[in-house]
């Protein structure tokens, strides 16, 4: 007895409520049901009284699971006020007593959700409620790869978003045909889907065609990218990644003859500076001045000579002993 009491009780209360909201407040005010807005853009939010009212105070709230966050407020004596933690957030587009609206900056993930307007009069207070949707859309990204045998391209187009992005492909020439394209999504870790679609072009690819990517979130503005369809002989897309390999053999080429040129050179005029420094040290061993110089210079060459036969390691051993037959030179001088 006791529940079915309870259950009518509960029945009444919600009919009530729903009448509550059909006939009172909603007709009184105007405002968007959805407000979409793009991640780390901007949300304009607006409420407008549909008939003339006594109003002394407009307020602004945000709805949160404990109950209701007041953000904002234009008053008749007081004017605007923003809440000290709203104020790097929200801001008033229109603060009057009929039409109220605000901007919230930088809109983030944390932003989404229902928000209240209240036009507080002497009747009463009538509430407007608007709710924030975000969405996340990336530019699509578009590929047009031509293939030489045939007159066919690949197209594929690929776009990142959230709610899943659709993504539609369109032709600027009448002669071009697309065929019935494939779809595939791919949910990613942070909540966006990407979505990529991918066709077959056909027809006559006369200079200057185009194909077209739109990429779309329920109803926000759509992002569109065009790329041109390459001629048939040009190669498509293979044939860019082989002319960048080609360039890059290219440059690798220009820079190795200089650095040959260079090294060639080098070795020539060192071992022309040793020979005439051999010979003329030769001349000179008799005068016991310059005996020094003699051993000094002959073992840098051996140690030259050293170092181009054996592995750089066994350098550090043998340099500071001069080598045995430069030592039996010495003792032939003395
Ligand atoms: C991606 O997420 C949607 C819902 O968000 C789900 O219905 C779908 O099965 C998921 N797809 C994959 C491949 O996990
Ligand atoms: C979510 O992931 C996609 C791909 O991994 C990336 O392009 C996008 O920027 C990410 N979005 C955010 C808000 O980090």
């Amino acid at each position: 007895m006791v529940t079915i009491t309870m259950a009518v009780c509960a029945v009444l209360h919600v009919s009530f409520l729903l009448m509550g909201i059909s006939s009172g407040q909603t007709s009184v005010i105007q405002t968007e049901q959805t407000v979409l807005a793009a991640l780390g853009g901007e949300a304009h939010l607006q409420c407008r009284l549909t008939q003339s009212k006594v109003v002394h105070h407009v307020t602004w709230q945000r709805m949160v699971p404990e109950g209701e966050v007041d953000m904002a407020s234009y008053d008749e004596h007081f004017g605007k006020a923003v809440n000290k933690e709203f104020r790097e957030k929200v801001e008033f587009i229109e603060a009057a007593l009929q039409s109220c609206s605000i901007v919230i900056r930088e809109v983030m993930e944390q932003d989404e959700g229902c928000y209240h307007c209240l036009f507080n009069s002497p009747e009463g207070s009538f509430t407007g409620r608007t709710c924030l949707q975000l969405y996340e859309l990336h530019p699509p990204v578009l590929h047009v790869r031509a293939s030489d045998s045939t007159a066919e391209s690949a197209v594929s187009c690929s776009a990142t978003g959230r709610p899943a992005p659709t993504v539609t492909l369109t032709v600027t020439q009448p002669d071009l045909h697309l065929s019935p394209y494939s779809t595939v999504s791919v949910n990613n870790t942070n909540g966006t889907v990407a979505v990529t679609t991918t066709a077959v072009l056909s027809g006559l690819h006369r200079n200057g065609a185009q194909v077209g990517c739109a990429a779309r979130v329920l109803s926000a503005p759509q992002i569109e990218v065009l790329e041109s369809v390459p001629e048939a002989s040009a190669g498509g897309l293979d044939g860019g990644s082989e002319d960048r390999g080609l360039s890059g053999r290219i440059r690798m080429l220009s820079i190795i003859p200089p650095l040959c040129v260079m090294v060639i050179c080098a070795v020539l005029l060192a071992a022309r500076l040793i020979k005439k420094e051999e010979s003329r040290n030769l001349q000179r061993s008799e005068s016991m001045t310059e005996v020094s110089e003699v051993i000094e210079v002959l073992a840098d060459t051996e140690n030259n000579e050293l170092r181009k036969r054996s592995p750089p390691k066994s350098e550090e051993q043998e340099s500071p002993q001069p080598p045995s037959h430069v030592l039996k030179k010495l003792n032939f001088d003395g």
